[in-house]
């Protein structure tokens, strides 16, 4: 009997030496010192043996039982610990390798523009109206004080999509649009897309964004006009911009004025970009034509009002010092990163 536990003990060693993973070794204690395990199978027939023999026969195979269970728990915690290891190797993070970088949206330079020249405007009180791409002859032309055969209508190379209806050339149109639907007073300006059927250089482009403003109420002057545009100026250009009103013509104001402001890069010196002028236009103006306000059912004597008419390339142009208009349509993102 001695023997027979001796020689289990030492099986039991032998056999723990081998084993490398959890199953394995709850398989061996099961073999072992399961209820039904080798050790237990032979502790339970020392009850057998003849009485004087019980008593060191059941201490010798206590003891065993006893260090061959430690054995199995040590053996079970280096697995244990070597099992953790290997999974914070696994899913440990190698903190020096390069990142994965988001790309983030922005937007577009003329959508920045637009939106920043509407809330000039919506704080002095101009309300946002929209209107078509699209339009009729008659909103583009013919109500601006443009019948067929003035000859104004030749500074626009229009689009025509059939006779009668054309691509807007401006976004004056939305003026006529925008009085024929509301009585004075009135102040509002529109902001969009206008096409000329212009071949496409540093400084044209066939669809290009204008921003359009109207006010009508009872003595608007021309001193309101500057006042306005002066505002605008210095809010979105700088406080030591200068503007100057240049006589020009447009069939659907009376005077009419281009508009001026010192040159942002040289400050009225003369440089490249103002060509040496000292002077950038940057708009078209002047108070509404009697005619305009007859045509949308306006009472030009109660009435006056001015309008304006910006290109929104050229002002961004200016602003961010942009060379070739074709860059905001080309859309590379090595431009438009830039903004
Ligand atoms: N519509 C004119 C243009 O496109 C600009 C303008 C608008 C001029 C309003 C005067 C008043 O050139």
């Amino acid at each position: 009997m001695e023997e027979k536990l001796r020689n289990i003990a030492r099986e039991a060693q032998g056999e723990l030496d081998g084993v490398d993973n959890l199953v394995n070794l709850e398989a061996l204690r099961t073999a072992y010192l399961g209820r039904k395990g080798r050790l237990i199978y032979l502790i339970r027939s020392i009850g057998k043996l003849p009485p004087d023999k019980r008593p060191r026969m059941g201490k010798m195979a206590n003891r065993l039982k006893v260090e061959l269970q430690s054995s199995f728990d040590y053996v079970k915690d280096n697995l244990l610990e070597r099992e953790r290891e290997k999974k914070i190797r696994e899913e440990a993070i190698d903190v020096t390798l390069p990142g994965i970088s988001f790309h983030r949206g922005r937007r577009h330079p003329i959508t920045a523009t637009l939106d920043e020249i509407i809330d000039i405007f919506s704080g002095l009180g101009f309300k946002l109206e929209k209107g078509p791409e699209i339009e009729s002859e008659y909103n583009n032309f013919d109500a601006l004080n443009m019948s067929a055969d003035h000859p104004a209508r030749d500074m626009h190379d229009t689009l025509y999509l059939r006779p009668g209806v054309l691509l807007r050339t401006h976004t004056s149109p939305v003026q006529i649009r925008t009085m024929k639907k509301q009585k004075p007073p009135l102040r509002m300006i529109c902001a969009g897309k206008s096409f000329r059927a212009d071949t496409a250089d540093a400084s044209h482009s066939p669809m290009f964004h204008q921003l359009e403003g109207l006010m009508v109420d009872r003595n608007v002057t021309l001193a309101d006009l500057k006042g306005i545009l002066t505002r605008f100026v210095h809010q979105f250009f700088g406080e030591k911009i200068k503007l100057r009103f240049r006589p020009s013509f447009f069939p659907f104001t009376e005077p009419s004025a281009e508009v001026d402001i010192s040159c942002v890069v040289c400050n009225g010196e003369g440089c490249p970009l103002c060509s040496q002028r000292g002077w950038l236009e940057i708009l078209g103006a002047g108070m509404v034509d009697p005619e305009v306000f007859k045509e949308v059912g306006y009472d030009a004597e109660r009435y006056t009002g001015f309008a304006f008419g910006m290109g929104i390339e050229r002002i961004a142009m200016l602003k961010y010092g942009i060379n070739d208009i074709r860059l905001f349509f080309e859309n590379d993102l090595r431009f438009l990163h830039q903004f």
